[in-house]
């Protein structure tokens, strides 16, 4: 479990779903209401929170009505409020939320009358506790003093800066993060209509960040600065039915994070969190978004993310570091990602290059002492762990995607213990 802390702001959600947008000057009856915690840091500690991680929020709370239903709500989700302000005066900020039942989406009035969390009360927290801070980009140029502090103070600390709109005096912001997330809404505001175009634009505003785009239904791109030029884009999977789409991009991150808390590759902790976000916009609110079982049901991967022969590693799940899923022509097969010489993956951290071309024919590959493997079998052909297997993974295909079909067993290492996932 890590330790994360949020800073920006706490809102209640009040939401009314319509069977469509009502004209301007008209009156229609809501479907349901639902009243719950929203902004966007708090979404994504809630998130966090489920994925078994200590979320800590840093923010202004009130004490009116709505202010105490926040702080109950957030304590609920298991988010620590010792490091939020609160004040004897104002009420709590408000979203009027009207959710479209038909197409998902929302439109949102909000009011605020609040202070913003400034600068000082950050400063007295005691940073050393934490694995990784999140910042949402406003009130930029105390969130720009906070920034620097934290980057000061602890210069390798994982540092993420969300931005979902114009704020006067943004640019601050951007020196200090080693990770921004975009909305889709601020690049077509600031008048780029492209992810590649837009994310090689923001390069040269935060240089040494990684840069992520979410594109709604196109899924989220990636620009990593130690690449040249875009390197990933994550199309997201067709959702069967978009059930509320508040707050997917608030799961996006989190999903991110707690990837890269997970040592992810920036790939992987992407498409985690696109495959997470596909999961909230399918589900009303935020519940369950992080249970075990739940996630076996998300697809390894796509059949189109594989080539007529090619490997490809995917995420961690029941215990297993992590699963390569080998494609030869129409044949699907994937064996749990550890080598049966000593336990390792057989690449710690690639998405790709587990498939090597021999004269013989392509062999799975182990990077630590070269072993290979029968793309087909998991046989050991060479190396030192000739004759064992590779542990199988069963799957089913279903409507183009890749799932995980029954329980995986743990392979057992001879000689040496499983490594920790
Ligand atoms: S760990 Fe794979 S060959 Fe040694």
């Amino acid at each position: 479990m890590a330790k994360i802390l949020g800073v920006g702001i706490a809102t209640l959600d009040i939401i009314n779903e319509v069977e469509g947008y009502p004209p301007e000057d008209s009156e229609v009856r809501a479907l349901a209401q639902h009243r719950r915690t929203g902004g966007n840091v708090t979404n994504t500690l809630t998130v966090l929170s489920q994925l078994a991680h200590q979320g800590h929020f840093a923010g202004v709370l009130t004490q009116d009505s709505d202010g105490l239903l926040i702080q109950e709500k957030l304590q609920q989700q298991g988010i620590d409020l010792s490091h939020a302000v609160r004040i004897g005066y104002g009420h709590a900020p408000t979203s009027y939320i009207t959710l479209n039942r038909v197409t998902g989406s929302r439109s949102i009035v909000h009011f605020r009358d609040l202070p913003e969390y400034d600068v000082s009360p950050f400063l007295k927290i005691d940073l050393n506790p934490f694995d990784w801070l999140h910042f949402e980009g406003r009130h930029c140029m105390d969130t720009a003093a906070m920034l620097a502090w934290a980057r000061k103070l602890h210069p390798t600390m994982p540092i993420s800066l969300e931005v979902e709109k114009e704020r006067p005096f943004l640019d601050q912001l951007f020196p200090f993060p080693d990770v921004v997330f975009f909305s889709r809404a601020f690049a077509l505001g600031r008048g780029f209509a492209q992810p590649e175009a837009f994310l090689a634009e923001a390069a040269t505003w935060a240089p040494q960040a990684v840069l992520i785009l979410g594109w709604g239904a196109a899924g989220a791109y990636l620009r990593d600065p130690t690449q040249t030029g875009l390197n990933a884009h994550i199309p997201s999977t067709p959702v069967d039915s978009v059930v509320d789409t508040i707050g997917a991009g608030d799961t996006l991150i989190a999903g991110v994070i707690h990837g890269r808390l997970d040592r992810m590759t920036w790939p992987d902790a992407l498409t985690f969190g696109v495959r997470l976000a596909e999961k909230k916009i399918a589900q009303s609110g935020f519940e369950n978004l992080g249970s075990t079982e739940e996630q076996t049901e998300q697809p390894l991967c796509r059949l189109d993310d594989l080539g007529p022969a090619d490997a490809l590693g995917v995420r961690p799940i029941q215990g297993i570091p992590s699963i390569v899923v080998v494609r030869e022509h129409n044949r699907i097969q994937a064996f749990a990602n550890v080598c049966p010489h000593n336990g390792s993956p057989l690449a710690r951290t690639a998405r790709r290059g587990y498939l090597v071309e021999k004269p013989s024919g392509p062999v799975l590959r182990c990077d630590v002492h070269n072993a290979h493997f029968d793309p087909q079998s998991g046989y050991c052909t060479k190396g030192p762990c000739t004759g064992r297997h590779l542990q199988p993974v069963p799957l089913r295909i279903q409507q183009g995607r890749v799932y995980l079909d029954g329980e995986v067993i743990a392979p057992v290492i001879m000689g040496s213990e499983m490594p920790s996932s």
